[in-house]
């Protein structure tokens, strides 16, 4: 039997428009707007779309948004005078530092710098400590949104056994920890994990986010399990350019019960729970 599709486009847009509302509410009895500042170093052009796109979407649901594009050469003092001056903003709530920086740019060291209360991403060492001690932080947006999803399907994921195929900080280690919260059974399995199909073959949850295309693919699957994919990669196939997760989406879909597509699937939740974050941030401030 085919796999459910997760679409995550439509449910993206469902928090948005309740973000929206909110923000409205927040406007009209506070006469208060949240604000995002996007601090953009250097011309990658992936991160130039993510940018724009996320900008587009703060103000369609009314939000104040702030862009600053850095030239690649910009120094760390100058980039940490710009988030001192952003984090003392009090027309800012929530500030996004695209990654990854440039090289020459320390990047833990300008997280750390971030008011963790304006934190949207949930990179600073607090929030990753806050999240692992399952106290109130600020939730990175990827993890959440896929979170979201989890919780949309099966409304409790309690006691399921979740395998997340990735360590990274800004998805992997977190997702672990959101899944723990939700009382999930979890194992952090990565590119170098012994018998990686066999770990797999153990998931009601699969989340793959090991940033390699199509790698997990249909017979690593429990037949009726839940895969979540939150791989961007930009290939080219039979000539043509695609966008591919990292699983293989068509043998995958074949024996899963349910999948997120790519793209269409995790990718819009970030940005919904990004804007979610704002909205949280900005109402944290004001008490
Ligand atoms: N680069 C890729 N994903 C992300 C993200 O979620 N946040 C930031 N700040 N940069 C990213």
């Amino acid at each position: 039997m085919a796999a459910t599709v997760i679409d995550g486009k439509a449910f993206a847009a469902k928090v948005r428009e309740q973000v929206a509302e909110h923000v409205k509410r927040l406007k009209d009895d506070h006469n208060i707007t949240p604000g995002l500042a996007v601090v953009l170093v250097g011309e990658d052009p992936a991160s130039e779309v993510y940018v724009r796109s996320k900008g587009k979407m703060t103000v369609e649901v009314g939000m104040k948004s702030v862009e600053h594009k850095l030239a690649a050469d910009t120094s760390e003092a100058e980039l940490l005078a710009l988030i001192d001056q952003l984090n003392n903003d009090p027309e800012i709530h929530g500030i996004l530092v695209q990654l990854p920086l440039p090289d020459h740019l320390d990047e833990d060291l300008v997280i750390n710098s971030l008011d963790p209360a304006k934190d949207v991403d949930g990179f600073h060492i607090s929030n990753v400590g806050l999240l692992g001690t399952g106290q109130k932080s600020m939730v990175p947006c990827t993890p959440l949104g896929c979170l979201m999803m989890l919780r949309d399907h099966h409304g409790s994921i309690s006691g399921m056994n979740a395998v997340v195929v990735g360590r990274s900080n800004i998805v992997g280690k977190p997702m672990a920890q959101l899944l723990l919260g939700d009382s999930c059974t979890v194992t952090i399995a990565h590119s170098r994990t012994k018998d990686l199909p066999e770990v797999v073959r153990g998931a009601d949850i699969v989340v793959a986010a090991v940033g390699r295309p199509e790698m997990v693919q249909g017979d690593w699957i429990k037949p009726g399990a839940t895969v979540i994919d939150v791989g961007i990669n930009r290939i080219e196939r039979d000539g043509k350019k695609k966008l591919v997760g990292d699983a293989d989406y068509e043998s995958c879909a074949e024996v899963a019960g349910a999948i997120t597509p790519v793209p269409g699937g995790v990718g819009p939740m970030t940005i919904a729970c990004l804007l979610a974050n704002t909205l949280t941030a900005c109402c944290r401030a004001n008490g």
